[in-house]
């Protein structure tokens, strides 16, 4: 079983890399294969409604900016972790480009996201964290992707690199998400399939 973490933060190792390392190192301790994905920073591209996925329907995107190179490393795993850090009460652009266009990609080519497990972690610094959380909630539920809870929603409150780790309850969220996640992987031999 394989879970893909998409990182969305510019700051590769900063607090939402340290709230989703904290998941997948669950998941690893367990024999899951992670791997974690960064696309904060990157020039990826808002989806520019051309509609050439749905009808070329070849699991691409038209634009050519590397995101295409995700498509099959989403579409062969059981499990998907988007991580994002709250930017003005939002996800960052980069994680909305990457929602508005693998999502029109995954609905042009018989919607592969259907049936695999998912959550979102946020990181917040004070406000907002619950909006970014639900923006990738929106796009976890239109896709079908079947998302486990915690004991709170999945929310670590820090603003310098490492401090979301003195968040106590924030990390005991990620470790409560991260049974039930693996839990529902098991239960389900990897998602219930596309
Ligand atoms: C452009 C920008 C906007 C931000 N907006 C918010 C916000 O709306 N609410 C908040 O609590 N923190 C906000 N922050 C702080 C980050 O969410 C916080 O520092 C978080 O821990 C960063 O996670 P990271 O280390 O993974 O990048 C903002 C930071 C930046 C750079």
């Amino acid at each position: 079983m394989k879970v893909v973490g998409i990182n969305s933060s510019p700051r590769e190792k900063g607090n939402t890399y340290l709230m989703m390392s904290r998941v997948m190192g669950h998941m690893e301790k367990k024999g899951i294969s992670t791997e974690i994905i960064h696309i904060g920073g990157k020039d990826i591209k808002g989806c520019r409604a051309c509609d050439t996925c749905r009808k070329l329907r070849n699991e691409t995107c038209i634009l050519d900016d590397g995101l295409n190179a995700l498509i099959p490393k989403l579409k062969e795993a059981d499990g998907l972790i988007l991580g994002a850090p709250t930017y003005y009460a939002d996800v960052p652009a980069e994680m909305k480009a990457f929602i508005d266009r693998a999502g029109r990609v995954s609905g042009a080519n018989g919607r592969f996201l259907n049936r695999k497990i998912g959550a979102a972690v946020i990181a917040v610094r004070r406000g907002g964290g619950i909006h970014a959380f639900d923006t990738i909630n929106h796009f976890f539920l239109i896709s079908g992707i079947i998302v486990p809870g915690s004991t709170y929603w999945n929310l670590g409150v820090g603003r310098e690199i490492g401090e979301v780790l003195d968040d106590a309850e924030g990390m005991a969220t990620m470790d409560h998400l991260a049974e039930n996640f693996i839990w529902l992987l098991e239960k389900t031999g990897g998602g219930l399939g596309g």
